[in-house]
């Protein structure tokens, strides 16, 4: 089977997740190069150990770049953590108003907790990143890279958490407004609420695009060994918990020659994850891959790939 449906027009984002080493920057590149066919395509790795540039066989980076040889195609490497002391240089002072007009603190505490990260930030804000990206309408298909699964669920969960970090500091600003209205008689609006008002409406945004299965979709990447088959079941439960949709699922490396006694041995041992596979996820289209003889490295490997996916 090939992959289904990524040329549907509401399709925004998709993103291709699994264990390490499965295949899912080969996976997401050769993707994106497909749908830069017809429409106008960014590929964004939210990996630290960013890998496009390797799998491209080109600099890519921060910032949006060209990717050469490939029409309709750019490519950008998120640093969750530049971003990250991005918004905390911006808000630094609305972070810091929060803490002094809601606690007894005194400065040198506040300046300490500061250093500690609020919970989810890091990952909401590259999530906005993508989420700006999508709205600004500059590119009709985003394709995701992401960190193994761990990191990935956390980069999904992150707006959970920060929307509960907000439910907490915004009760702790109402105590602050409700003595300035019972001595002032009235409370305007101050910037330290506009950002936790701008935060609640970005872990909005995220969310109620993960919900929408039209726009968003989640793309597990497996190979039939034994800790790939139980980390997939993992993610794949924890995604269902997210609402993200999972509607397909790639099974990479899976040996087809048996011309050696080598090869029939890997062939006979991915038989049996292989069919636990397909009785597992016999709901989910299952495209299956070929262990390659070389790796997916560089556009014309890339191809080998697509003619697959595809
Ligand atoms: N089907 C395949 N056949 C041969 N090599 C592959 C195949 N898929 C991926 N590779 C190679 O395996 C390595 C890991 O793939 P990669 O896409 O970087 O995985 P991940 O992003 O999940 O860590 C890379 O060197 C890649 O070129
Ligand atoms: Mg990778």
């Amino acid at each position: 089977m090939a992959l289904k449906g990524l040329n549907s027009v509401d399709l925004k984002l998709i993103l291709f997740g699994g264990k390490g080493g499965v295949g899912k920057t080969s996976c997401a590149t050769a993707t994106a190069i497909e749908l830069a066919k017809k429409h106008k395509t960014l590929l964004i790795s939210t990996d630290p150990a960013h890998s496009v540039s390797d799998c491209l066989s080109q600099p890519i980076g921060n910032g949006i770049h060209v990717v050469e040889g490939v029409e309709n195609l750019w490519a950008t490497e998120i640093l969750a953590e530049q971003v990250y002391a991005d918004f905390k240089k911006k808000n630094e002072q609305q972070l810091k108003d929060l803490f002094k007009t809601s606690t007894n603190l005194d400065p040198d505490d506040i300046d300490d907790i500061l250093k500690l990260s609020v919970p989810g930030i890091d990952e909401v804000m590259s999530l906005k990143v993508i989420i700006d990206l999508i709205e600004e309408g500059r590119f009709e298909k985003f394709v995701v890279d992401m960190a193994p699964s761990g990191h990935a669920l956390r980069l999904i969960a992150s707006p959970l958490m920060l929307d509960q970090w907000i439910k907490v500091a915004s009760k702790m600003r109402w105590k602050y407004r409700f003595m300035i209205t019972s001595f002032s008689g009235s409370y305007k609006q101050d910037p330290t609420d506009t950002m936790l008002l701008n935060l609640k409406k970005t872990v909005k945004r995220i969310e109620s695009l993960f919900r929408n299965s039209k726009k968003c979709e989640f793309i597990p990447v497996c190979i039939p060994e034994s800790m790939a088959v139980m980390e997939t079941g993992r993610l794949i439960t924890s995604l269902g918990d997210t609402g993200l949709s999972v509607q397909q699922l790639i099974i990479n490396n899976v040996m087809e020659s048996d011309g050696c006694s080598f090869c029939q041995k890997r062939k006979l041992s991915q038989q049996k994850y292989l069919a636990e596979i397909d009785s597992t996820y016999s709901h989910l289209n299952r495209v299956i891959i070929p262990l390659f003889a070389s790796e997916v490295k560089g556009l014309e490997r890339l191809n080998e790939m697509i003619s697959v996916l595809f």
